[in-house]
């Protein structure tokens, strides 16, 4: 039987502690499990409004919502009165007088959702705000490689998130995701060594290894997580072209032999820049796996939010 515990935003991954990460991805196990999702969002409505564009996120929070019983109304951007000049915060005040029981929000902004929630009672869910934070992104990371390495995840109620040890190499445009945001802050509590694999102009200060050669680390890395060149965050065209940039930076088949090693992307992928297309079909490609949890998480981070205790 569910009950309401105390509701929660998700803005950013600092915000769950380690229990909180451990109830949300083990959840996200035991529905995988379920032939039959319980409805423990039934009568609630969630309202995602992305203000910047989606593929994954949106139809995965959806599709999470829906799969728990929610009503899901989604403000459709382009047609809202943001374009006719109203402010997110009074969009927001509008949404929320509503009464819906979470808002879901993507924005081109860093701080968006932490603005919007200053409006608004009910739970925040980031599902994006600008270069800055993608919590669920990177939880779904966490998930992908904690079940790869702890097959036995799948089969018990508990979830060992241990990853001491392991090495992670993040590769591409660091400095303008989002994700490999969420992922720097999130991935070294469970013992997961970093390094930064990128031209300069990519890279973030930071005191983690960086490299600016895949082919001279790629041996020392148990998972490769490769990002898409955001474009769309550069004010100049920062290197000759993407082809140059795979030249150095695209995962290809070759340089994995036959190791035990895991790719990762968030996708949209560039194919034959972040990966080479042959890449796909190999089984140690988990991007797919990487979406299929994303539904599985993102359905526990809204139980979480709601407060609903299972
Ligand atoms: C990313 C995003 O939008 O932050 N994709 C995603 O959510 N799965 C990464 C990207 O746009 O490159």
């Amino acid at each position: 039987m569910e009950t309401l515990g105390t509701m929660h935003h998700l803005i950013q991954t600092s915000m769950l502690n380690t229990q909180e990460i451990h109830t949300i991805l083990s959840r996200a196990n035991t529905l995988a499990k379920q032939n039959l999702y319980p409805q423990t969002l039934k009568n609630k409505t969630i309202i995602t409004a992305f203000f910047e564009n989606s593929t994954r996120t949106l139809s995965s929070f959806e599709i999470a919502a829906k799969n728990l019983g929610a009503k899901v109304i989604r403000l459709d951007v382009s047609r809202s009165s943001t374009s006719k000049g109203e402010t997110i915060a009074d969009t927001a005040a509008n949404l929320n007088a509503m009464h819906p029981d979470a808002i879901i929000i993507r924005h081109k902004n860093a701080g968006a959702p932490e603005h919007l929630a200053r409006f608004i009672t009910c739970p925040i869910i980031n599902g994006g705000d600008g270069a800055r934070a993608h919590p669920t992104q990177a939880l779904l990371d966490l998930l992908t490689i904690a079940n790869h390495y702890h097959q036995e995840n799948l089969n018990s109620s508990s979830i060992n998130l241990n990853l001491k040890g392991k090495r992670i190499g993040i590769i591409g445009d660091i400095k303008n995701s989002r994700v490999a945001n969420s992922n720097l802050e999130l991935l070294p509590r469970f013992g997961l060594n970093i390094t930064l694999i990128a031209p300069p102009h990519f890279l973030p200060k930071t005191n983690l290894p960086t490299s600016h050669s895949l082919k001279d680390c790629i041996d020392k890395l148990d998972i490769l997580m490769s990002l898409r060149t955001q474009t769309e965050r550069h004010s100049a065209q920062v290197y000759g072209s993407l082809k140059d940039y795979a030249k150095d930076f695209c995962i290809r088949k070759e340089m994995l032999k036959d190791r035990d090693i895991i790719l990762l992307h968030p996708g949209p992928v560039h194919h034959n820049i972040d990966l080479a297309d042959d890449l796909f079909l190999d089984n140690r490609c988990k991007i797919l796996n990487q979406v299929s949890n994303g539904v599985l998480v993102r359905m526990a981070v809204i139980e979480h939010c709601l407060g609903i205790k299972i």
